[in-house]
Formats: structure tokens, sequence, C-alpha cells
């Protein structure tokens, strides 16, 4: 079973996809985090995070693994654990760009399609349900106003240790940024699968939406 769970930042989309793949014994694979680790090697080779065929070289380089510990999903570029640093304010400000690149997007959508292998997979990202597995029996498409996301990643960033010097207002304002580049850009931009579900989250609890989307996952699996 493929369950596909899409929408913009900070909807609650990996938060929930976690305790699903928990609950269940799926494999969780976040694709924002693969993404973020792109933009993490640009920098760490100085390019610019437009330059598209110097960072695809520098990925075959250096190499993007996600390994699974203690349940949770870690990223790995060049030997070393990036889970961290993927998610400095300064890589989500350039993530947008580095992930509107076409050719960024055709290796890391390929990279999507062999991880979910043949194997129970939840995976959460932008484009799940339209590009990378279309034929997933369960698609959900996960929104929030842009206030109640950015109070949510301001406690993600507390929770993680990760300072930020940054008012709830300039967050809810990035966010906004983000949500148009994401959903303006040419190639698979942020969109709603036709066959997808759509869950508010701005006023639902976490528990709330691990129970709408695990009720489809069983009504889904009742057909099959
Ligand atoms: O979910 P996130 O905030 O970690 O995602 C980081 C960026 O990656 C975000 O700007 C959109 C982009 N992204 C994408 O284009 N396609 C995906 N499947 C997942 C994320």
């Amino acid at each position: 079973m493929q369950v596909a769970i899409d929408g913009p930042a900070s909807a609650g989309k990996s938060t929930v996809a976690k305790i699903i793949a928990k609950n269940l014994s799926f494999v969780y694979i976040d694709t924002g985090a693969m993404y973020r680790a792109c933009t993490v090697i640009a920098r760490n080779h100085n390019l610019d995070y437009g330059n598209e065929e110097g960072i695809l070289k520098a990925i075959d380089q250096d190499g993007i693994e996600l390994k699974s510990e203690n349940g949770e999903q870690k990223v790995y570029s060049a030997g070393k654990n990036i889970s961290l640093e993927i998610r400095t304010p300064e890589i989500s400000a350039n993530v947008s760009q580095v992930s509107a690149l076409p050719g960024i997007r055709e290796k890391m959508v390929a990279l999507q399609r062999e991880l979910a292998g043949h194997t129970d997979v939840i995976m959460d990202g932008r484009d799940i349900g339209t590009t990378v597995l279309p034929d997933a029996e369960v698609k959900i498409f996960l929104v929030a106003s842009a206030r109640s996301r950015a109070e949510r990643r301001l406690l993600d960033l507390k929770e993680r240790g990760i300072h930020t010097d940054q008012t709830v207002e300039q967050i809810e304002a990035d966010i906004a940024a983000r949500d148009y580049k994401d959903s303006h850009r040419a190639v698979s931009p942020l969109r709603k699968a036709a066959d997808a579900i759509e869950i508010d989250t701005t006023n639902l609890s976490i528990d709330q939406v691990v129970e709408k989307i695990s009720e489809e996952i069983e009504k889904k699996s009742k057909k099959l």
C-alpha cells in the first residue's frame, strides 16, 4: 500500500506521517528532507543555488542517504549526518530555488520511487500524489492557515534545539513566500491531486488528523 501526503510547509505532514508509519509498520519517507539535502550540498560546494549542473555533479559526488535510526529518518551526505543542518533558516530560505530546478527534481523523483519500492510506504512532500506516486491508494492533501503553521514551525525549531531570532510574524511571512514559490514553479508545483482528500488541520489536534488518515487507509485496505 502506498500513502501520499502532500501540502504546504508546516501543515503537519511529517508529524502525522511518522506516527502512522510507526502504528502500521510502514516505511516513512520525508521527501522535503531530500531537497533540503541538495541545498546543503550546494552550499558546501559554494555553488550558486541556481547552478543546476554544478549541484547535480556535487550530489553525484557526495550522495544522499536516508537511514532509519530508532524509528527516526536521518539524512546523510558525504558520510556526515546532516539531519540538523537541513533544518537551519539558511537552508529553509534557499530550498525553494534548488527544488525548482527540473534536473534536481528528476533525480529526486527517481530516487523517491526507488526508495518506495514495493513495500508499504507513507511518503510526504508536495508532488507525491500528482507525480511521484500517482497510483498511491491513499492520497491526502493537508492544509492549515499560514499563522498556525508559523506557530508550529517555531515550536518545532525549539523542540529540535535550533535557535532562531525570527519572530512568529517573520516565520509566517517566510512560509507565505515559500508557499507562493512552491505553487507557482514550472515543474511539479504544489497542487492537490484530483483524487486526494483535503484535510484542514488548523483546528485539529495531531491525534485527530492521525485518526482521519488512518480511517482512510483502513477503508482502502479493506477494498484491496
Ligand atoms: O517539507 P519541507 O519544508 O521540508 O520541504 C522543503 C522544500 O522542498 C519546500 O520548499 C518544497 C520542496 N519540496 C518539493 O518541492 N517537493 C517535495 N516533494 C517536497 C519538498
